[in-house]
């Protein structure tokens, strides 16, 4: 029987991550997978997929926009389905061997097949049972499902049956106006489809800064994308591989139909963590079916620990990765930390929308003193050149210490735009401290350095 220092549960960013480190660390290190490639919900079904997709139906945007406007003449492309999902595919395979290849080069052995763990220091798959001294389960989400909506992944689809449809389809709802809803939903409304978005809350993107929700909706509306807000989704009806979708409005309890040719489910996702026998090792769970873990994130199991969108916090592939980093040297007793108040989350749409730390609404509630600093993408030389200037970056900064509470950007490049106030973030850094930074020019960073400007003296170019 094979001994191990440390078997992962899950080859996601999480459990991918986690498991270099621990070789890394100088542990005989084991990941278990069962799906054919390595890489998680996030390389196969998820964020990269996803993101070329967005880059395909954004090079089309700007072909059909913009191409024009800069002199480039000539038929507008048109829209090869197949071969674009053949670059996405291409795209897929490239990113999981890579990881097969980073784990050969780190000498971690992959176990395929799906993993239960009959008990402490035990780990089962197929027939064969393995010894780990550490166990870390990094096993992941899955789809929630929606009362009344039956997912085929032919007509009614999660994200992962969006991401293989047949065709583009001419009518597609999205229920949900959270990141997958909207970034789906952009990419098939840039491909030509007719996209409407039913929201059970008032706003899209619940959880973000409010003047930034605002902004992106307007945005997306101007895009073409239409909204049905305040409403809950009652049930989907399919036929003839078309969908009825039946919701009801929550201000007067109204009821309506909307057809569509493809409904999207994009209402949230929930840990997955099946068949591993939890219940019999008398693992703690949260009242949302997350692993409980402690500040090492063991479980309440010596030995056991847990990373990812398995347990509480935002579901982000990055939150997973820096946990699966930290668990490892905790492992190797080491020190493995995360800020968790420096995450940033991005959403990839055109524009990208990225924020960190405070919303105003969050310091309002906590009756703290903030100053607000805002700069406009219109007054930014390089985003005006690149049909880019739709958007700002926003920084809100303590009234008396200037210390940066927060940043949200909704502009070209936000999601990396964003890193740079990440790094200020950590080290407790002042909005002046981003001001006084010498920003290249031209560059749409600028546009944050103005944004700390405006926390201070004021933005040169506004
Ligand atoms: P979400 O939680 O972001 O949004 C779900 C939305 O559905 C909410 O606005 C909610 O109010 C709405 N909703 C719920 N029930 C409804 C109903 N009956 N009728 C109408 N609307 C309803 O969930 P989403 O977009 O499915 O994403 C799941 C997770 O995956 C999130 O935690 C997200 O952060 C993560 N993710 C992150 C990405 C990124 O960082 N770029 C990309 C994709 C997913």
């Amino acid at each position: 029987m094979a001994q191990y220092d440390v078997i992962v549960i899950g080859s996601g960013p999480g459990g991918y991550v986690c498991a270099i480190r621990c070789a890394q660390l100088g542990l005989k290190t084991a990941c278990v997978e069962g799906r054919e490639t390595l890489g998680g919900t996030c390389l196969n079904v998820g964020c990269i997929p996803s993101k070329a997709l967005l880059h395909a139906s954004h090079q089309l945007h700007e072909a059909e926009h913009n191409f024009a406007k800069m002199g480039l003449k000539g038929k507008s492309p048109s829209v090869d389905w197949k071969q674009m999902l053949t670059y996405k595919q291409e795209t897929i395979d490239t990113n999981t061997k890579g990881i097969e290849f980073l784990f050969k080069k780190n000498k971690i052995d992959w176990i395929k097949g799906w993993a239960s763990i009959p008990g402490a220091g035990k780990v089962k798959v197929g027939d064969e049972t393995f010894d780990a001294k550490n166990i870390i389960i990094a096993t992941g989400s899955e789809p929630s499902s929606l009362p009344g909506v039956e997912v085929d992944e032919k007509t009614v689809v999660t994200s992962t049956g969006a991401l293989e449809l047949p065709k583009i389809p001419k009518k597609m709802v999205v229920i949900g106006a959270g990141v997958i809803g909207l970034e789906l939903g952009s990419v098939y409304s840039r491909l030509g489809a007719e996209v409407t978005v039913i929201e059970f809350l008032d706003a899209i993107t619940p959880g973000m800064d409010g003047e930034v929700q605002k902004s992106f909706q307007r945005i997306l509306k101007k895009q073409g994308m239409d909204f049905v807000m305040g409403a809950a989704v009652q049930k989907t009806e399919t036929a003839k591989g078309k969908a009825k979708v039946t919701y009801k409005l929550r201000k007067d309890d109204s009821e309506h139909e909307i057809e569509a040719d493809t409904v999207l489910v994009a209402t949230g996702r929930k840990p997955y963590a099946e068949g591993l026998g939890l219940d019999s090792l008398g693992i703690e769970m949260t009242q949302r079916g997350q692993i409980k873990v402690g500040r090492d994130w063991q479980t309440n199991v010596k030995g056991i620990y847990a990373i990812g969108d398995v347990i509480e916090g935002p579901m982000l592939a990055h939150k997973a990765e820096d946990e699966g980093m930290a668990v490892a040297e905790q492992v190797a007793g080491k020190h493995g930390h995360v800020n968790y108040g420096v995450i940033p989350g991005v959403i990839y749409t055109h524009p990208e929308v990225a924020n960190v730390g405070a919303t105003e609404e969050m310091l309002k509630e906590e009756g703290r003193a903030y100053k607000v600093g805002k700069f406009m993408f219109m007054g930014n030389g390089r985003a005006k050149a690149n049909f880019a200037a739709d958007g700002f970056v926003k920084i809100l900064a303590d009234k008396e210490t200037d210390r940066i509470l927060g940043c949200h950007i909704i502009g070209p490049a936000a999601g990396d735009l964003i890193h740079e106030v990440c790094v200020a973030m950590e080290f407790g850094a002042s909005a002046e401290d981003l001001a006084l930074t010498c920003h290249a020019h031209p560059t749409y960073s600028e546009a944050v350095r103005e944004a700390a400007l405006a926390c201070g003296d004021g933005p040169i170019h506004s």
